[in-house]
């Protein structure tokens, strides 16, 4: 037997475990303490008063034999596609119900996709990056180049064409950075994608965080993206699903190479390891396009980004340079005092009690930088944010 030697090219640990390890070494030593969360991306509100009732119909249905469901279909159910078709047109985007893929969310997508691409495609990625998008390639032996992003770009890398990449990520609102592409900006990436013959692989999983109009919901709102672009969407973010687990990918039917149909080899891929998400989670996630939920979540999302502005503003008034906020529930700000990622979040850990992210974890460029989220409770984030105001105003 011989196990993956790639894994000897990845870190020992994730970036997310690695942060929680720390701080919770920290809080045992210190019980006296109390830490405060904005580390990992993850949400703090219920599921919506919506969802709540579709998951208990959906649980007594499973009680009856003639409401009963087993397996259900490996794309997941049409209803819930049908929503999600529906929810494209809102912003003006056609995508066929059999382009529609349900899943247990983008992550596990993002890394399962790799199995419809060839090895020995060139993997492109910006620098800094949410680290599955590297990790899963490199376990895989892949090669992974970067487009550096940084605060001259607006952490918003564009194209180089002396750059030959196949596989290329892109995640808009940015996870790390906070920083949106425009429709204009997306459009000169399918440009050079369509170009090369390369492929796109878009994470939209921050897409409800937009607020205005000059910053793209979809790559598939960009002409030219069908035929280069693969789009992973969350319910996790927009919904609240990071325990519930839910998402969906859009293949297009036009993406093909060499007589291979990327569309039908996901479906063919699903089929063979991929069991359905459960019929009740899909009820769930249904009732998030109803009229109710939308209006529901909407509250919630309006409740995140109220928190970004708690702390977007905390930066303005301590004059430290930061993205994010706006579009996105992300605050990606500049360490003060020169101060090093890991050393930033070991003196707010220490001094504050407060737990952000490094930004070296999501790579070299993230060096020198912090991230903080605005998915904590508005009274963990307030105290947070006047934590950090007391101790780095002095
Ligand atoms: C993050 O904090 O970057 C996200 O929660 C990670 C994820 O969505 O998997």
């Amino acid at each position: 037997m011989k196990l993956n030697a790639y894994f000897n090219d990845i870190k020992e640990s994730y970036l997310f475990a690695e942060v929680g390890a720390r701080s919770a070494a920290y809080a045992k030593a210190h019980p006296d303490k109390k830490v405060l969360k904005l580390g990992i991306g993850d949400v703090t509100l219920p599921l919506a008063p919506a969802v709540i009732e579709a998951l208990h119909g959906a649980v007594d249905e499973m009680s009856e034999s003639a409401t009963f469901k087993g397996y259900g279909p490996y794309e997941g159910y049409e209803f819930l596609r049908e929503s999600i078709k529906n929810y494209y047109v809102t912003y003006g985007v056609k995508v066929g119900l059999d382009e529609i893929f349900v899943s247990d969310g983008a992550k596990s997508d993002l890394g399962n996709i790799l199995d419809i691409f060839a090895k020995d495609n060139t993997i492109l990625v910006p620098d800094p990056v949410y680290p599955v998008y590297v990790d899963t390639n490199l376990m895989a032996g892949r090669k992974v180049i970067y487009a550096c992003a940084n605060a001259q770009n607006g952490f918003l890398p564009m194209p180089d064409y002396s750059v030959k990449a196949d596989i290329i990520y892109i995640c808009s609102p940015n996870n790390p950075t906070g920083a949106a592409y425009s429709p204009a900006q997306l459009k000169e990436w399918v440009a050079y994608a369509n170009k090369l013959g390369a492929v796109i692989l878009y994470d939209a999983a921050y897409e409800c965080f937009i607020t205005d109009n000059d910053t793209a919901r979809s790559i598939f709102q960009i002409e030219g993206a069908r035929t280069c672009a693969i789009e992973f969407c969350s319910f996790s973010k927009i919904a609240g699903f990071t325990g519930t687990r839910c998402g969906y990918t859009v293949i297009p039917h036009e993406l093909e190479k060499d007589s291979l149909n990327a569309n039908k080899m996901w479906l063919r891929r699903q089929a063979t390891k991929f069991n359905g998400v459960p019929y009740i989670v899909q009820k769930g996630a249904a009732a998030v396009f109803t009229e109710e939920g939308q209006k529901q979540i909407k509250e919630n999302i309006a409740y995140y980004r109220r928190n970004a502005k708690l702390i977007a503003d905390c930066m303005d008034r301590l004059g430290i340079w930061y993205t994010g906020g706006k579009n996105s529930p992300y605050i990606w700000l500049k360490c003060p005092n020169g101060m090093g990622s890991w050393e930033f979040f070991d003196y707010l850990l220490e001094n504050a009690q407060v737990v952000g992210t490094p930004g070296a974890g999501f790579g070299q460029n993230g060096e020198g930088y912090f991230r903080l989220t605005a998915f904590g409770s508005q009274e963990v984030t307030q105290e947070a944010v006047s934590r950090i105001e007391n101790l780095l105003k002095k």
